[in-house]
């Protein structure tokens, strides 16, 4: 049983479908726990690629939906892409599988009869709004961004189309107005990868987010208020910021990978606030000379390190993985302990994690946020890149490693996260952040009163 949840059913479903990526089926799971504790049934439609694992959660009813995806389409490393397929993909399995959903539940009588109240889904399918409208049900829009960067990105190909293209290098560190706080140089790495297929796409999900009955984000005032009052005038539907959703329910259990639980007695073992967590999430992917350099400069460095490695997808090539001489893994061993997939939430939270090397998914910095965990930010792709400035120009958590995978920068940047001078001064900025963001999942807490508008919310429709 979910932990905390509540026997007694309100009588109202919430049908939740989550996009198949470890980053959107976290927080859609941990928002169907929070559901559930308050008494709602749950329903997740997931579809076959990434399907998430039912047998972890016997409470919850899943039904999966084919979504058109070939077995080559299933290894892009594209996201935008792969979106754009799913969208395409499952938008009739979608719509029937709905249909068939609201049918029986209009055909139950007696004591079991529920009403299914809404659906929820992420910001990124842009499929479901007018399913969902014609079938007169309520949708609410998840999104897995922080609120600055989701009411902003509406504006990337636009400046894609006027001013980077041929950027000073004079300019680079310039802030950019429309888009607080990057810089010129971030907003021309989120646009490098990124082609007009995504302009089409940004449209479609501004559309319907407008049209929406509500968002709800896993952030809270304490966060990014400014952004948050701006946001509500922007759409013009009710908002709700949560916080971080994990922390209702800690302990992940919605997991696509193999846990490798052994890296918690191997933390265990060390000394107070000495390791450095590295973790690049799910989708990131690095090359083999940028290993390399991470690598060295991680062995170079004064502490132990947990490193996490998805073996077969956070290098390019799997068989130069396997190839890495087993001396080369030998010695880095030496310094700390490499694994494919770790319990990240648990790894934060152990007294031994004094820093965390991200790629500043937002699921990370908010996870590293809440357990007060400084971080070296290491930003790839899209909002990784204004994560990363919130993390080091605005809250000034963090140091910012501008993109320099190299390994006296990252040997540099640990030694500097961990000292006592500079580094201490960011801790306790982070303590302090911590705190508040603490508090405000807490009853009384902003988070927690506009979780309770939420439940508030869904039981009125
Ligand atoms: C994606 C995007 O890349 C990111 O930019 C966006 O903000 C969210 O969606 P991802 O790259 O996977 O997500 O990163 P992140 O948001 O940090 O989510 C990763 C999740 O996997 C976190 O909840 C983290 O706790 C979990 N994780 C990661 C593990 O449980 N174990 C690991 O070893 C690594």
């Amino acid at each position: 049983m979910e932990k905390g949840s509540m026997d007694k059913s309100n009588g109202l479903r919430v049908i939740l479908f989550p996009l198949p990526l470890q980053g959107c089926i976290n927080p859609m799971i941990q928002l169907a726990k929070i559901l559930h504790s308050r008494g709602f049934s749950i329903t997740v439609i997931h579809t076959r690629f990434n399907a998430p694992k039912a047998s972890n959660h016997p409470l919850f009813t899943f039904l999966q939906i084919e979504d058109g995806l070939s077995e080559t389409e299933t290894r892009t490393h594209d996201v935008t892409l792969l979106l754009t397929l799913l969208n395409r993909g499952s938008e009739s399995p979608f719509r029937d599988c709905l249909t068939k959903l609201l049918q029986s539940a209009d055909s139950e009588t007696g004591e079991e009869k529920q009403r299914i109240c809404c659906l929820i889904d992420d910001s990124g399918w842009i499929l479901t709004q007018p399913i969902a409208q014609s079938l007169n049900l309520p949708r609410l829009v998840l999104t897995n961004y922080n609120v600055s960067f989701f009411r902003n990105h509406f504006v990337l190909p636009q400046l894609r189309r006027e001013m980077y293209r041929h950027l000073q290098d004079s300019e680079k560190d310039d802030l950019v107005q429309e888009f607080l706080p990057l810089r010129k140089k971030d907003v021309l790495q989120i646009i490098d990868k990124e082609t007009e297929v995504l302009d089409s796409y940004l449209d479609m999900m501004l559309e319907t987010t407008k049209a929406s009955s509500g968002l709800i984000l896993m952030s809270c005032e304490e966060l990014d208020q400014d952004s948050l009052s701006q946001a509500r005038e922007d759409f013009q539907v009710p908002i709700f910021t949560i916080g971080p959703s994990h922390c209702y329910f800690p302990g992940s259990s919605s997991s696509l990978f193999t846990v490798d639980e052994t890296c918690i007695p191997w933390l265990d073992k060390q000394e107070d606030k000495s390791v450095i967590y590295v973790s690049f999430g799910s989708i990131v992917t690095i090359s083999e000379s940028e290993f390399m350099e991470i690598a060295w400069g991680l062995r170079n460095c004064d502490q132990p390190f947990l490193w996490v490695v998805r073996v077969g997808s956070a290098v390019h090539g799997t068989e130069w993985m396997d190839a890495i001489p087993k001396k080369f893994i030998d010695w880095l061993h030496e310094k700390g302990k490499i694994v494919n997939w770790a319990p990240q939430q648990d790894v934060l939270k152990h007294r031994a994690v004094g820093g965390f090397l991200t790629h500043n998914g937002w699921n990370s910095t908010v996870e590293s946020v809440f357990e007060g965990v400084p971080m070296i930010c290491l930003p790839f792709v899209w909002d990784q890149l204004l994560n990363a400035r919130f993390v080091s120009d605005v809250w000034m958590v963090g140091l910012h490693l501008e993109g320099r995978i190299q390994r006296n920068v990252i040997e540099e940047a640990i030694r500097r996260l961990f000292s006592e001078t500079e580094g201490k001064a960011i801790r306790e900025r982070m303590e302090i952040l911590k705190e508040n963001v603490g508090r405000s999942v807490k009853p009384k807490g902003s988070a927690y009163r506009s979780l309770q508008h939420l439940i508030d919310y869904i039981t009125s429709f």
